[in-house]
């Protein structure tokens, strides 16, 4: 279904390709129809994160691909799937490879799992992602509990949310201000400090861009005034959309590298780093939100 948006006297004719509630309710009725699990839970898993997905226990896994109106991946090798199961007690569905905006999909279909979650009865969303450290007092391999964020795709006018309001799932100018369940990221601060990890542990405001470059010498210094602690091309889409629609958000950020802000630096920030510290950490990136869920 397309949409048309008048503004003023001249006529700007932009082509948003809108999603109707019935067709998030067939995804999500199909998806019903082949698991038994009710999830109340869903995980998107950041790059290189996925493998809390191999700790459902009775787990169905269904590929995008496979899923009527589920955006499919247009990347060679980037299958992903869902995958319904039981995490430390509880049910859960857990997405294996998200969909970025710089991949070429709309902003809206960046957030589109996120609505069907929520018509499967999910009531918390668990985000997590990989991000560059702005603040000079992260370390690599920090973990950061998102506080807050900002969205600098939507200061150029890509919000997920932007276009007819769909009242069943939500209102036409919802607040963000609490954005970021604060009961939540208590309970991730417990687990850590329980488990002996609390000096991995930072907080603080998550900055997304478009990408898929990263960032200039002059951006970084920008965003570091701005206030922003770690940047990102990822999670803002999901957490807006699934704060539309009511659900709670836990969102972590794994700090896999620190940006560059001195032009006598010889580094240069690279894919590879990245996912050697992912790899590094994601065991205690799990293990603490299998901590979360125990609490
Ligand atoms: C789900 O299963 C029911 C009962 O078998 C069927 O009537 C319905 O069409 C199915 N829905 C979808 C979307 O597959
Ligand atoms: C950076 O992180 C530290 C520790 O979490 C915090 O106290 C500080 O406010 C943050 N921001 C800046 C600009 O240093």
């Amino acid at each position: 279904m397309f949409g048309q948006i008048y503004m003023g006297c001249c006529e700007i004719i932009i082509m948003f390709s809108f999603t109707r509630f019935e067709e998030y309710k067939k995804t999500a009725e199909w998806l019903l129809n082949r698991t038994k699990i009710r999830p109340i839970v869903a995980i998107i898993c950041g790059s290189g994160l996925g493998g809390l997905a191999d700790r459902l226990e009775d787990s169905v896994t269904i590929k995008y691909e496979d899923i009527p109106q589920f955006p499919t991946s247009t990347v060679q090798g980037h299958a992903g799937k869902l995958v319904f199961g039981r995490l430390v007690g509880h049910d859960c569905v857990c997405m294996q490879g998200r969909f970025h905006f710089y991949e070429g999909y709309s902003i809206h279909t960046v957030s589109y799992p996120v609505r069907v979650f929520s018509l499967l009865g999910v009531k918390t969303l668990i985000v997590t992602n990989a991000a560059g450290g702005l603040n000079d007092s992260f370390s690599v391999g920090d973990i950061m509990i998102i506080k807050d964020h900002i969205n600098m795709p939507g200061f150029a006018g890509q919000n997920p949310l932007c276009g007819p309001n769909e009242e069943r799932f939500g209102v036409r100018f919802p607040c963000m201000s609490d954005a970021y369940d604060r009961e939540l990221r208590l309970k991730l601060r417990s687990t850590a400090e329980a488990m002996g990890v609390a000096h991995f542990l930072q907080e603080g405001v998550y900055c997304m861009l478009a990408g898929p470059s990263y960032e200039t010498i002059a951006e970084c210094k920008l965003l570091q005034t701005l206030g922003a602690d770690a940047v990102g091309m990822s999670t803002v889409p999901e957490v807006l959309v699934a704060r539309h629609c009511g659900l709670r958000v836990l969102g972590v950020s794994l700090i896999t590298n620190k940006v560059i802000t001195d032009y006598n630096s010889e580094e240069k920030a690279n894919h590879e780093e990245v996912l050697k510290t992912t790899q590094e950490r994601t065991k205690l990136l799990q293990d603490l939100v299998c901590g979360v869920l125990k609490m």
